[in-house]
C-alpha cells in the first residue's frame, strides 16, 4: 500500500520543557481516513502542526507525497489542507471572499468555477455572500472546511471537526467528510470521541501523551481487543466467586451482589460463554434476578491500553 505520509520517530519538545511528541511513527495510506484518537493533551494538534509547519519538530522526519517536508516544505504544503481546531476567520467577511482568499494564500490562480465546486458541494453557496460572523457554528466550520479545501489539496487534516458540535451538526460533518474521501482525498482527523473514531475511520491511532499506543484497522482493532460483559445480579450476596465458576473470567462487585463476566475476544465468545454460564448458574441454583450485557467500545479499549502502558512502564 501506497503512503501518502510517513513519520518517522518524531519529536517535539517544547521550549518550556512538554515532551508533547516522543518518537511519533505513522504511516498514512492514500485515500484512507485515518482517526487519531486520544485524551486532551496527548499530542495530536502538535503532531498535525509539524506536518503542517505550525509547529517545528525537534526530531525524526516526514514525507508527505515522497517528498521530505523538511527540504520541500513549500510544496508539499499546496498539497495538503488543514481545517484547525479553533474557528480563525476576519468575522466581518463574506463566505465567498474567505474562500477566494485562502486559495490565493496558497499561489492557486483565482477560479470561480472551481471556488462554486466547494461552496455547493458543502451546501454554503446559498450563504457566499452571508458575512461569517451571520453564520451558526456548524456553518462556520463549514466555511472552515471549504478554505482548507480551497486550493485542492489531496491530503486534509481536520482537527477535532466536531468538538463542541451538537450530535445532528455531528453526522452532518461525518457526511461531509465521507464525501471528500469519495472525492479520492485522504483525511486524518483527530478527536476524542470514540463514536467519531468508529463510525468514520478506516484505520485508528491511539496516541497518549506523546506517544502511539497503537495502529490498527478499526474492525481488527475491535476484534483483536473488543470484549464483552456481563453483570449478573445476585439473588443473595456473596462473598467470593465459586470455585465451581473458576473456568469463566469472573469477579465479583457491588458488595458480592454484582457477578460480572468480562471476556470474549471480539469472535462472539463473550456472548457463548455468557449464556452457557446463565446455563451452569441455575444448574448450580445460584439465583440471579437481572443480567446486562454490553461490548467493548473503543474507550473501553482506550483505557486498556493506556493501562497496560502503565503497567509495562511500572
Ligand atoms: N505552544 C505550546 N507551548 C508549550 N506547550 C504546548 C504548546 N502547545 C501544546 N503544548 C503542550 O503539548 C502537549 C500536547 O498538546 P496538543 O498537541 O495540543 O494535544 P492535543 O491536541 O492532543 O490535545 C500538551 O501538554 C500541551 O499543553
Ligand atoms: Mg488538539
Amino acid at each position: 500500500m501506497e503512503s501518502i505520509l510517513d513519520i518517522r520517530g518524531l519529536e517535539k519538545t517544547y521550549s518550556g520543557g512538554v515532551q508533547a511528541l516522543r518518537g511519533v511513527d505513522l504511516a498514512i495510506r492514500k485515500g484512507e481516513i485515518f482517526a487519531l484518537l486520544g485524551p486532551n493533551g496527548a499530542g495530536k494538534t502538535t503532531l498535525i502542526g509539524a506536518v503542517c509547519g505550525l509547529v517545528r519538530p525537534t526530531g525524526g522526519t516526514m514525507h508527505a507525497f515522497g517528498l521530505d517536508i523538511a527540504k520541500h516544505w513549500k510544496t508539499a504544503r499546496r498539497r495538503i489542507g488543514l481545517v484547525p481546531q479553533e474557528l480563525s476567520f476576519d468575522m466581518f467577511d463574506t463566505v465567498i471572499r474567505q474562500v477566494r482568499y485562502s486559495r490565493g494564500m496558497f499561489g492557486c490562480p483565482p477560479d470561480e468555477a472551481k471556488v462554486e465546486e466547494i461552496l455547493r458541494s458543502l451546501s454554503l453557496w446559498d450563504k457566499r455572500d452571508a458575512q461569517i460572523r451571520q453564520l451558526s457554528g456548524g456553518m462556520k466550520r463549514r466555511v472552515m472546511i471549504a478554505k482548507a479545501l480551497s486550493h485542492d489539496p489531496e491530503l486534509l487534516f481536520l482537527d477535532e471537526p466536531t468538538a463542541g458540535v451538537d450530535v445532528e451538526l455531528r453526522r452532518d460533518m461525518w457526511r461531509q467528510i465521507d464525501a471528500l474521501r469519495a472525492r479520492g482525498v485522504t483525511i486524518i482527523l483527530t478527536t476524542h470521541y470514540i463514536e467519531e473514531a468508529e463510525e468514520m475511520a478506516d484505520r485508528v491511532g491511539v496516541i497518549n501523551a506523546g506517544e502511539i499506543l497503537l495502529v490498527d484497522d478499526k474492525d481488527a482493532m475491535m476484534a483483536q481487543l473488543g470484549r464483552t460483559e456481563a453483570h449478573f445480579e445476585l439473588a443473595e450476596a456473596m462473598a467470593e466467586v465459586p470455585t465451581s465458576l473458576s473456568a469463566y473470567p469472573l469477579h465479583l462487585e457491588k458488595d458480592g451482589q454484582s457477578l460480572v463476566y468480562r471476556g470474549g475476544d471480539g469472535t462472539g465468545k463473550g456472548k457463548r460463554e455468557i449464556a452457557e454460564l446463565a446455563q451452569e448458574l441455575t444448574r448450580q441454583g445460584i439465583g440471579f434476578t437481572g443480567l446486562d450485557t454490553r461490548e467493548s467500545t473503543l474507550e473501553d479499549i482506550f483505557v486498556d491500553l493506556v493501562h497496560q502502558r502503565e503497567e509495562e512502564a511500572a
